[in-house]
């Protein structure tokens, strides 16, 4: 008889099956390993369906907490319990009954690392305070009344076409001295009148600008006529502070180089800028004086409120001076000014003593 013959394998297997497994047959006997798989699996999903209630409901870390000792504790946690249930589970059925454990700790895993955010995230958002409380008023600073007199000097040039440009405030010799045709001799160089740095460019001494007339000539070298521009910045001069002096102060530096510039476009422009910044009319009043780097030269004096003060100086550009920047003077000319920025904010604003605005005083500065 061949031994793959189903009575062949009767007849050589001849083990009685246990007398349970007799009353039951076969197929009786793999039902009751099932059932032990299957209520595993059932007390598993009875686990998780348990955790995700507990962690879902758990309003703060506490409670995370506790849902995780219950369900997760290394020692007495529920998923720990079921792990010992493993062991009586059949051995063909244990691989299946290990991967559903996996499973399920997974899963419990997964809601656990959820409802920790989330208690987190609701935690992060709770502002420790209350804000429905009325808020704490910030004061509002505003800008200086120096700094409000150069935009608004920028701004009224602006409209009678001049642009605001800048230069620096460590000049060298050439640019604060000799372009100007103010000559190594000249009284204006001396180291008494002038805040030389202690150090040098080269052999150059360098020097805090005296005078915004410096940006004059550093337009002129870079760009051609037709000019228009305004500059405004600081300068330094060691003079002693008074109430229309201070050694750090402010000008603002016209020019204009056009072909036909005369006296009375300056006069003009003069005018119009201090009935514009003051307000009303302004008379504008020329004294005869000397620049070394205008011909002619004058004073300038407004007067506004029945009170004439001196606001800087002016003249047309000196012939020598444009040709020192390779301009034609049989071409073109040019007016050139400069004002104190301190002394037309003064009069405008009724300020008596310019060293007020440097005081830092917030009740004489809020006034503005
Ligand atoms: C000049 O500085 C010439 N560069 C002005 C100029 C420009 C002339 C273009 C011709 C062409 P002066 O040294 O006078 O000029 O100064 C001009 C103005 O600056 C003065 O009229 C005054 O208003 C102001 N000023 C001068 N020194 C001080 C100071 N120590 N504190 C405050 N303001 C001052």
């Amino acid at each position: 008889m061949p031994s793959w013959s189903p009575f062949a394998r009767r007849s050589v297997c001849p083990s009685r099956p246990p007398p349970e497994a007799a009353a039951l047959g076969r197929r009786g006997l793999r039902d009751v390993n099932t059932a032990a798989l299957d209520t595993f699996r059932a007390e598993l999903e009875r686990l998780r369906v348990e955790a995700e209630a507990a962690l879902g409901a758990a309003a703060d870390a506490g409670a995370v907490e506790a849902a995780r000792v219950e369900f997760l504790g290394a020692r007495s946690g529920r998923l720990k319990s079921l792990q010992k249930m493993l062991g009586s589970i059949p051995a063909g059925d244990k691989p299946a009954a290990g991967r559903h454990f996996n499973e399920a700790k997974e899963a419990v895993g997964v809601l656990l690392a959820a409802a920790q955010a989330r208690v987190e995230r609701v935690a992060s958002h709770v502002l420790p305070i209350d804000v429905t409380l009325p808020g704490e008023p910030v004061p509002r600073g505003h800008l200086h009344p120096i700094t409000q007199t150069i935009r608004r000097v920028q701004e009224i040039m602006a409209r009678l076409g001049f642009e605001s440009v800048d230069g620096p405030e460590v000049e060298d010799p050439w640019h604060n001295f000799e372009a100007l045709a103010i000559p190594p001799e000249h009284p204006a160089r001396d180291p008494l009148d002038n805040f030389y740095l202690a150090v040098a460019r080269g052999t150059d001494p360098l020097l805090l600008r005296s005078q915004t007339s410096t940006v004059q000539i550093r337009v002129m070298e870079t760009r051609r006529p037709p000019l228009r521009i305004v500059s405004l910045g600081r300068v330094y001069r060691p003079d002693t502070a008074d109430a229309t002096h201070y050694p750090m102060f402010h000008q603002v530096e016209g020019l204009l180089v056009e072909r036909g510039t005369t006296m009375a476009h300056l006069k003009s422009v003069l005018r119009l800028f201090a009935s514009s910044f003051l307000g009303g009319d302004v008379h504008v009043r020329f004294r005869p004086s000397f620049f070394p780097f205008t011909e002619p030269s004058v004073e300038v004096d407004m007067e506004w409120g029945g009170r004439w003060v001196e606001m800087g100086g002016a003249g047309m550009v000196d012939p020598a001076v444009l040709s020192a920047v390779g301009y034609d003077p049989a071409e073109v000319s040019g007016f050139a000014f400069g004002l104190g920025v301190e002394r037309i904010a003064a009069r405008r604003y009724g300020v008596n003593d310019i060293r007020d605005f440097y005081r830092n005083d917030v009740r004489f500065l809020r006034q503005f």
